[in-house]
């Protein structure tokens, strides 16, 4: 079941139980997603259920005034995305400022994968966050396409360029290892080092029913 939006901040702090810091958090500003990556639960039959709009603002300014209270301390960072594109958020750029305002020591993560970069309108983000970590699956655009379908690398590469021009040292490449990239480490981090990126992440992928995709897909070795 969907939970309500005033069903949130009493069940949270309250299953939270004893937790007195979080090291970090990340918020699903939005359920909207352009990609239907192969591994990732967003866009497949079985999240269909899943409300892919934009998190009430309500909502979200009771979540940070709760993360706000002396009995939590975030010690890493906060993210904004989750299971949807954090750039596809049409009030990514509001959240951060009020975050910002409410939460001045947290360190803050932007999620995505680039697509829906528009430097018109995410610009003003430069000052708001740390970190646009950008997720990228391949360099090789048969394998990025396979992977992060649908979104097509010849679309995408243009817009992760100018987020690495206009992001100068805060774009962090996360980067899922599956055996279809593995090969291409080396490869990927060079990249983007060259490209002033501040770091890149290979990130153990973590499975999740394979019945979710309704086929199997063997991306890790057996
Ligand atoms: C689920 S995405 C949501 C935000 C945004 N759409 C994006 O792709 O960055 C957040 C992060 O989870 C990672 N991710 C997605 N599926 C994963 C999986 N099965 N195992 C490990 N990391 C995964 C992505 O690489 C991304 O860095
Ligand atoms: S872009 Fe992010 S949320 Fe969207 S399908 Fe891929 S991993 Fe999932």
């Amino acid at each position: 079941m969907v939970p309500q939006t005033s069903d949130l901040t009493s069940q949270s702090v309250s299953s939270l139980g004893s937790v007195r810091c979080l090291r970090n958090a990340v918020i699903g500003t939005t359920g909207l997603c352009n990609a239907s990556c192969v591994h990732c639960p967003t866009n497949k039959a079985s999240t269909a259920h899943l409300l892919r709009q934009p998190m009430p603002m309500d909502l979200f300014e009771r979540i940070i005034d709760e993360l706000g209270r002396p009995a939590f301390q975030i010690t890493g960072f906060l993210s904004f995305g989750l299971f949807g594109d954090g750039l596809l958020d049409p009030y990514v750029i509001e959240r951060a400022q009020l975050m910002k305002q409410k939460l001045s020591k947290v360190i803050l993560h932007v999620n995505t994968n680039g697509a829906a970069y528009s430097r018109s309108k995410h610009l003003p983000l430069f000052d708001l966050v740390d970190v646009l970590a950008l997720h990228l699956e391949s360099l090789d655009p048969r394998i990025y396409d396979f992977l992060m379908q649908p979104l097509r690398a010849e679309r995408v590469f243009p817009k992760v360029e100018q987020i690495l021009n206009d992001f100068p040292s805060k774009v962090f490449i996360a980067v899922p290892v599956s055996r279809l990239n593995i090969e291409e480490r080396d490869t990927i981090y060079c990249h983007f080092m060259e490209r002033g990126a501040y770091g890149v992440f290979f990130a153990p992928l973590r499975g999740y029913p394979e019945t979710t995709l309704g086929k199997t897909v063997y991306l890790l070795e057996s």
